[in-house]
C-alpha cells in the first residue's frame, strides 16, 4: 500500500502504478488491437484498460495473433493500407484479422462480451480524396473519459468556454454548466471536429452551442461569441474578476453602479477591502502566468517554512500544476502530517515564518471549521472546511548575471498567488483529489457520484447514505475504484 501511496502523493504520473495485471482473458477466441492512429495515446490507453477490465484480450502489438483490428474515423481504404504497412503477415492460408469501426467495440464494452460482426461495423468506404467525418461516442461525465491538457479542439472549446463564463457573470448558473459541458466534451474528442455532423452523437450538445460550432466552422468566427467579448458588461466584469478578491458579485455591483475601468476603481479606494487592495496593487504580477521556476522555488520557500513549523510533515502541489500545466494563475500546496491531529493549528507557525522572511505580501487565514470527517462529507457541499490561507508571495527574483542590480525590466521580487491547504492525513486522499481539479473534472465527480451511485463525495470523504459508512481510501485509485470508475491519473483530468 504504502509505495502506490507515495507516489499518488508526489504526483507522479500514475501509469506505472495503474497498470494493474488484467483478469484472465474471458474471450480466448478474440484477440483486439486498438488502432493508435485518429485515436490517439491516452484514449488508446484508456480502451484498453477498460476492455481489459471486461474480460477482452487486447494486445499490445500488431501481431499474427490479433483477430480484430478497431479503428476509428478511418476509412477501409485507408485502413487496408495502414495494415498493409504496420500488420504482421497473415500466416499462408489465413485471412487476417478483421478491420472493424469503434462502433463494433463500444458495443461490445456495452454487452461485456464480444457482439457479432454485422455490416454496420464495418469501416466506410468512402470516394477517394473526400475526408471521413462521423459521430464520435464518448461517455456523458467528465469523470468517465481522459481529457489531456493539449486536445484537438481548443479554437472551439474557447468559444464555448467564453460563452459559459459571461452566462457565470450574469448569475445564469444553468447556462454557464452547459456551455461548460460541451466546452468539456469537445476537449476529450480524439481528434479535430471539422464537421457539425460530428456533433450529433455528442453528449451536452444542445441546439445553442451546436449552432455556435457550426457557425466556426463554416464561417471561422462566430458572431454572438465576438460581440459577447467585446460587450462592455463582458469586458468590464473580466477586469474585475481579474482582481484577487473580486468575485462576480462584487463585480456586478461595481458594474451596476456604473464603474468600468480600473482607474474607476483607483478613485474609490473606500470600496476595496485588503485583499482587493492587494489584488489591485499587484495587478501586473498576479495577472502574470506562473511559470515551473517559480512553482520549484516557492515549493522550497514552503517547504522550509512547514518543516519549521512542525518537522514530518510534507508539502505536495495540487492544482493546475499537478495536472502538468505549464503555466498557472497560482500554485496550490496540500499540507499534512502522518499522525492524524499533528497538523492541527500548523498554518499560523508556517505563515509567521514566511513572514519574518519578508516572503508574504498578504494572507487570508481560515481555521478548520470542523475535524469530524463524518459530518462534513454529510453536510458540506462544495467548499471544504481544511485551515487554509489564500497567500501573496513575495517571490524573489534571480536576477540574471551576477552582480546585476534590481531595475524596472529586472524586479527583485515579484508577487505570486499561492494557496495553502491543511488535511488530515485521514482525508488526505480526498483532499488531494479534491484539490488537483480541473473545477470542471472534481464537478462531474461529485455529480457521478451522487446521482450514479448514490454516494456523497468531497475533499474530506466518500459517504454511503444507505450504509450509514464511510470508505476507507489509501489512494486516489481506491476511490475511483469505489465508484466503479477507470482511474483517471491528474493529467487526464483536464476537463
Ligand atoms: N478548490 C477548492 N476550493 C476552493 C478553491 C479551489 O476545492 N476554495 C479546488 C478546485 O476544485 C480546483 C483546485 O482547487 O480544482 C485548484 O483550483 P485553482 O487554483 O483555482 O485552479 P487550477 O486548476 O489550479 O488552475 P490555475 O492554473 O488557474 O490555478
Ligand atoms: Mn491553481
Ligand atoms: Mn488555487
Amino acid at each position: 500500500m504504502l509505495p502506490r501511496r507515495r507516489r499518488a502523493r508526489a504526483g507522479l504520473p500514475a501509469a506505472a502504478a495503474d497498470r494493474t495485471l488484467p483478469p484472465a482473458a474471458l474471450f480466448p477466441q478474440v484477440a483486439l488491437y486498438l488502432a493508435e492512429r485518429r485515436m490517439g495515446r491516452s484514449r488508446r490507453a484508456f480502451l484498453t484498460r477498460l476492455a481489459r477490465a471486461k474480460g477482452f484480450r487486447v494486445l499490445d502489438a500488431c501481431s499474427t495473433e490479433v483477430t480484430h483490428v478497431v479503428m476509428e474515423n478511418t476509412s477501409a481504404q485507408e485502413a487496408g493500407s495502414w495494415w498493409q504497412r504496420h500488420g504482421a503477415a497473415p500466416n499462408p492460408g489465413c485471412p487476417g484479422p478483421m478491420l472493424l469501426d469503434m462502433s463494433w467495440f463500444t458495443e461490445c464494452m456495452a454487452a461485456g462480451q464480444p457482439v457479432p460482426v454485422e455490416s454496420r461495423h464495418s469501416l466506410e468506404v468512402v470516394a477517394p480524396g473526400k475526408e471521413l467525418v462521423r459521430p464520435v461516442w464518448l461517455s456523458p461525465y467528465a469523470c468517465q473519459r481522459p481529457t489531456p491538457l493539449k486536445h484537438h479542439n481548443a479554437f472551439l472549446s474557447d468559444a464555448l468556454e467564453l460563452l459559459a463564463e459571461a452566462a457565470n457573470f450574469e448569475g445564469s448558473e444553468g447556462r454557464s454548466l452547459s456551455f461548460c459541458r460541451a466546452a468539456s466534451v469537445l476537449k476529450a474528442l480524439p481528434s479535430p471536429v471539422t464537421e457539425s455532423s460530428q456533433l450529433q452523437a455528442l453528449p451536452h450538445f444542445g441546439e445553442h452551442s451546436c449552432r455556435v460550432i457550426q457557425e466556426l466552422l463554416e464561417q471561422g468566427m462566430c458572431e454572438e461569441v465576438e460581440s459577447v467579448r467585446h460587450s462592455e458588461r463582458y469586458q468590464a466584469m473580466k477586469l474585475f474578476t481579474g482582481v484577487f478578491g473580486v468575485g462576480v458579485k462584487v463585480a456586478a455591483q461595481w458594474f451596476q453602479e456604473g464603474l468600468r475601468t480600473l482607474g474607476d476603481l483607483d478613485k474609490q479606494p473606500h470600496r476595496l477591502n485588503q485583499q482587493q487592495k492587494v489584488g489591485l496593487e499587484h495587478l501586473q504580477d498576479l495577472s502574470t502566468p506562473v511559470c515551473w521556476p517559480d512553482v520549484e522555488a516557492l515549493q522550497q520557500l514552503v517547504v522550509g517554512a512547514v518543516n519549521q513549523a512542525l518537522p514530518g510533515a510534507s508539502v505536495t502541489l495540487t492544482g493546475g500544476f499537478r495536472r502538468g500545466k505549464s503555466q498557472g494563475h497560482d500554485v496550490d500546496f496540500l499540507i499534512t502530517h502522518p499522525q492524524d491531529g499533528q497538523e492541527a493549528g500548523l498554518l499560523p507557525a508556517v505563515l509567521q515564518f514566511l513572514k519574518k522572511q519578508d516572503l508574504l505580501l498578504y494572507h487570508q487565514y481560515h481555521r478548520s471549521r470542523c475535524r469530524d470527517a463524518a459530518q462534513l462529507t454529510r453536510h458540506s457541499h462544495s467548499m471544504d472546511a481544511f485551515e487554509r490561507s489564500f497567500c501573496v508571495f513575495r517571490l524573489p527574483q534571480s536576477l540574471e548575471t551576477a552582480g546585476e542590480k534590481p531595475s524596472q525590466s529586472h524586479p527583485a521580487w515579484k508577487a505570486v498567488r499561492v494557496d495553502l491547504v491543511v488535511a488530515p492525513a485521514s482525508q488526505f486522499t480526498f483532499a488531494l483529489l479534491g484539490w488537483t481539479g480541473s473545477k470542471h473534472f472534481e464537478r462531474e465527480l461529485r455529480r457521478f457520484s451522487w446521482k450514479e451511485r448514490g454516494l456523497k463525495l468531497n475533499s474530506h470523504g466518500l459517504w454511503d447514505p444507505r450504509q450509514k459508512s464511510f470508505f476507507l481510501v489509501s489512494s486516489e485509485e481506491d476511490v475511483f475504484r469505489h465508484l466503479g470508475l477507470e482511474y483517471l491519473p491528474p493529467e487526464q483530468r483536464n476537463a
